[in-house]
């Protein structure tokens, strides 16, 4: 069976586009493929957390991870910190990353630019990690939004370097992205990706908000001045809410805009809203639910974190003898 690893960080509450980009996809591959998901603490802590909100929001997250589909009797669902060789395998691939790539990363230079106070060393590794994790589990495919393709990129130019170098060792993952649900834009700013961290509360829907809010939030998207619903590259704003809609809905891009010709703005964006609404209400509920079955949450994580742990170790022994590590 062909091997699939993903992973979301428990730094802030997540966003329709974090649920469309990879959550969702992650629950339709689950049973054709042996899935590793984890939630990225590790990754989570190279910009600034309260480590009382950060452990607060690694239970919501596998909580919200289990409402939304993701079955844990399918896939190892975990905490990346409880399995130590994510840590140690980045170590080794640091050692064959260079300088020079790593700060190219578009994502680095984006966070560098956004906490210019804390440009530390974990922002500029954040992609080795990432391969890390990856390379770990021999994954064949990586489900993510496209912001993450130039990351999945560095994992297999990384898995060549070493494969080259060491001998066979790593598999070459593909990064498996979804066009049209692989970029969910701003309400605010559709040249923006939709992010945890916007300023603008408006700009993002988050997975926790109410009905009202999620309504209020799309009643405020920004549009154009024209009346036209339809998908095309000058009506950025339009388009992403119609991304959303098919995403939420199930339909085709010409199947949506059907059903919204001649309506105006308003009650299109309203349609929406509620589409949105309908879907994430019994998720809330389902979450919330678990959240008060602690102990079966955490058993879950733990027997997902045995999973990972032996698959790792495997990969891990494995290059540890291939760079020339002793061992008796
Ligand atoms: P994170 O938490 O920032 O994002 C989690 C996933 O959500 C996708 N995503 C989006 N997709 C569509 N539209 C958007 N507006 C949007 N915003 C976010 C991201 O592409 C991602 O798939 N670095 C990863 C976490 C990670 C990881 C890994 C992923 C750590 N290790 C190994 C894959 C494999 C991240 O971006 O997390």
């Amino acid at each position: 069976m062909s091997i699939m690893y993903s992973a979301v960080q428990p730094s802030g509450n997540l966003t329709i586009g974090n649920y469309i980009g990879a959550v969702r996809n992650w629950v339709r591959l689950q049973s054709e493929y042996d899935c590793f998901y984890a939630i990225a603490d590790m990754h989570a802590i190279t910009v600034r957390q309260d480590p009382a909100e950060l452990r607060r929001r690694t239970l919501e997250l596998a909580a919200l991870y289990i409402a939304c589909g993701v079955d844990p009797e399918k896939c190892a669902l975990y905490v990346q910190s409880h399995v130590s060789a994510h840590a140690e395998l980045c170590w080794i691939l640091n050692t064959l990353t260079y300088v020079g790539e790593a700060s190219r990363m578009t994502q680095f230079k984006d966070k560098s630019r956004n906490h210019a106070d804390n440009v530390n060393m974990g922002l500029m590794d954040y992609p080795v990690l990432m391969a890390a994790d990856i390379l770990l589990y021999q994954a064949d495919h990586v489900p993510v939004g496209a912001d993450q393709k130039q990351h999945v990129e560095l994992a297999r130019d990384l898995a060549e370097r070493f494969n080259s170098r060491y001998g066979e060792t790593f598999k070459v993952p593909q990064p498996l992205i979804v066009q049209g649900e692989a970029r969910i834009c701003s309400l605010q700013d559709p040249s923006k990706k939709m992010s945890k961290s916007d300023e603008n509360p408006n700009a993002s829907v988050f997975l926790s908000d109410d009905r009202d809010t999620i309504i209020r939030k799309f009643k405020r998207a920004v549009t154009d001045s024209d009346n036209r619903i339809a998908a095309d590259a000058e009506k950025p704003g339009i388009t992403n809410l119609l991304n959303i809609y098919c995403a939420f809905k199930g339909c085709t891009m010409s199947e949506a805009e059907g059903s919204f010709a001649g309506m105006g703005y308003g009650d299109f964006k309203l349609a929406v809203g509620e589409t949105v609404a309908d879907v994430l209400a019994p998720i809330q509920a389902e979450k919330q639910r678990l959240l008060q079955e602690k102990d079966v949450l955490a058993s879950v994580l733990n027997a997902g974190a045995e999973r990972a742990f032996k698959a790792a170790r495997k990969t891990l022994s494995k290059v540890y003898r291939k760079v020339g590590f002793w061992r008796e």
